[in-house]
């Protein structure tokens, strides 16, 4: 079963490796490169969980002490947070993992009153598509290159958050598959 937990402080180093992983294994799906955030120290790591939120997700079948896969979610615009990092290690992928980080910047979105939660992805990447398609993300017009690869394009997606109703509210309220309008 996943567990996800919002980073501390004191999980920096273990933000830095999986970070460092997802960078050198999947460069086509993120801004940022290894070689810029190799270089990092303790205190970029630190101001990197202040900034916003930043989850860690747990697989215990596969290993109690390695993190399984990470994501975060910042608030960009008012109203908007928007879902970054979001990597899975290869031997955890398939189980859930990047709907329960999803689940969870949600949930982070809700309490800061957001509207609506905002990403880019790699146009080729059609394994992140699907997975935010499945959790209620719709395409819109907005393409970008890839700031780290400006040979590839990226493709906004958006999905629109649900306030709690009368007798509803628990962080599960518009978390992944809950769709709304913009369920996919
Ligand atoms: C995109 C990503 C988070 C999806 O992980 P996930 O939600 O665990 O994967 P899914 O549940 O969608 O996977 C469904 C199947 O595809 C496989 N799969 C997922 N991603 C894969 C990949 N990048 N390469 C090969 N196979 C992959 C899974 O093993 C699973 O196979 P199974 O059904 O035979 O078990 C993950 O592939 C990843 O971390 N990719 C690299 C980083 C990335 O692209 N981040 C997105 C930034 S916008």
């Amino acid at each position: 079963m996943v567990q996800v937990r919002e980073t501390v402080l004191a999980d920096w180093q273990a933000l830095r490796d999986i970070r460092l992983q997802a960078l050198r294994d999947a460069p086509y799906a993120f801004g940022s490169t290894y070689a810029d955030q190799v270089k990092f120290g303790e205190a970029d790591w630190r101001q990197r969980i202040t900034r916003g939120g930043t989850f860690l997700a747990y697989l215990p079948e596969v290993s109690v002490s390695e993190p399984a896969g990470m994501a975060g979610g910042y608030q960009e615009a008012p109203g908007t947070v928007e879902l970054i990092s979001m990597f899975i290690r290869p031997r955890a992928r398939g189980r859930g993992v990047g709907e329960a980080l999803i689940g969870a910047v949600i949930g982070w979105a809700l309490a800061r009153d957001a509207t609506s939660v905002h990403l880019w992805v790699t146009e080729t990447n059609s394994h992140a598509l699907r997975l935010y398609q499945r959790c209620g993300f719709t395409v819109t017009a907005e393409r970008q290159p890839l700031p780290s690869a400006p040979a590839l394009g990226e493709i906004g997606m958006t999905r629109p958050l649900a306030p709690p109703g009368p007798g509803q509210g628990g962080p599960g309220q518009g978390g992944p598959g809950q769709g709304g309008p913009g369920q996919g």
